[in-house]
């Protein structure tokens, strides 16, 4: 049959995607005669994350440093600031990992930091993707015109992730095809990524046990520790974190004790290693209003989901966290 194939651009492709994709599901005909393998059940090789956030660099570097060939879809602002934050935390990896070798030190960093492109054309960074993970802002509406958009253009194969810490991923999957909705998946990762062994691997009522497996192997791969999850409000952590951050604000807000007294008893009493206000100062004032906004609207008689008039005064000042340098403590650098 290869044969009759006279264009030689189709004969690159075929041999490039037999050497991709180890095992085949189907056969498809194509119309002008010829039978290629479907690429069903390729392996991941390409990751492309959007957005190139806290969350979207730390996923980039972690794919990265597990020998994916990584595209960040960033703006140019964006797409700077990620560098910096992956270049940041790669030359203190490499400082623990060669010690006393500067030069295996710059190889590792240099080698990491090569499988890591930017661009901000959203369709050149789907044409070739196997896996899509959004980091993009926590609004739903926004994540579904990105995925309508990008279902058109990805291949078929592409299994499309979404980094949400507290929206439904089944109703954002809704913006994409049914053949989609079998490849899509929640993915959340926690911050900061380079820290946190964790990810939570989403399924909807639509995803392919087939596309699961595939991205609990990409969690281990990336040497994190996979946990399964049903697509309930904040799925397992934020679900439970959330409640209790919102009520070490309620207890200061109504003045029993002081945001250094409740942090050292927390992690001096709890054992946990941030106080809850540290822990909020690292994930984003402006990323806790948002989610916790986000279920008070939905669930309006819950009383753990309550806003908090200190949250919302902050985060209309500004004072967002450890990534601008203040939010209930003052930071030297700007980190995670
Ligand atoms: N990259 C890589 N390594 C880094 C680094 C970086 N940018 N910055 C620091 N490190 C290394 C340090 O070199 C150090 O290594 P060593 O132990 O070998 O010397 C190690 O990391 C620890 O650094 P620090 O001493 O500065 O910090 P800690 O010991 O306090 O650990 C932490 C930092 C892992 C962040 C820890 O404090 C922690 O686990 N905090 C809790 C974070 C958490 O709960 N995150 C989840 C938030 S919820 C979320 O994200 C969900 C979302 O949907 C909202």
């Amino acid at each position: 049959m290869l044969s009759t194939i006279k264009n030689i651009k189709q004969i690159n492709l075929l041999t490039s995607n037999a050497r991709r994709y180890g095992r085949t599901t189907l056969l498809r005909f194509l119309s002008y005669g010829v039978e290629i393998k479907e690429k069903e059940d390729c392996k991941i090789n390409n990751v492309t994350v959007i957005g190139g956030g806290v969350m979207g660099a730390g996923i980039a570097q972690a794919a990265a440093q597990s020998d994916f060939n990584v595209t960040v879809v960033a703006d140019d602002e964006y797409s700077q600031k990620c560098l910096v934050n992956v270049s940041r935390s790669l030359d203190i990896i490499a400082k623990k990992k060669f010690p006393d070798e500067p030069k295996g030190a710059r190889k590792f960093r240099d080698s990491v930091f090569s499988k890591i492109s930017t661009v901000q054309d959203l369709k050149r960074a789907c044409t070739d993707a196997d896996l899509i993970i959004e980091a993009i802002v926590e609004d739903l509406g926004v994540k579904q015109k990105m995925f309508k958009e990008i279902d058109q253009i990805a291949p078929q194969h592409t299994v499309f992730t979404s980094n949400t810490s507290s929206l439904s991923v089944q109703e954002i999957a809704q913006a994409t095809s049914m053949n989609r909705q079998e490849r899509f998946a929640g993915l959340h990762f926690f911050n900061p990524v380079w820290g946190m062994p964790l990810v939570e691997v989403i399924r909807t009522g639509n995803t392919d046990p087939k596309t699961y497996n595939k991205l609990v192997q990409f969690a281990i791969d990336l040497g994190k520790t996979p946990v399964t999850c049903p697509d309930t409000t904040g799925f397992i952590v934020n679900r439970l974190l959330f409640p209790y951050l919102m009520e070490a604000l309620r207890f200061f807000e109504r003045g029993h004790a002081s945001i250094a007294d409740i942090d050292n008893a927390m992690k001096q009493g709890a054992g946990v290693p941030m106080g809850p206000f540290e822990l909020m100062d690292v994930i984003g004032l402006d990323v806790v209003k948002t989610v916790i906004d986000g279920w008070h609207d939905k669930e309006p008689e819950n009383t753990l989901f309550a806003p908090s008039e200190l949250l919302n005064n902050l985060v209309l000042e500004g004072k967002l966290g450890r990534k601008i340098g203040i939010g209930f403590y003052k930071y030297k650098h700007t980190m995670y």
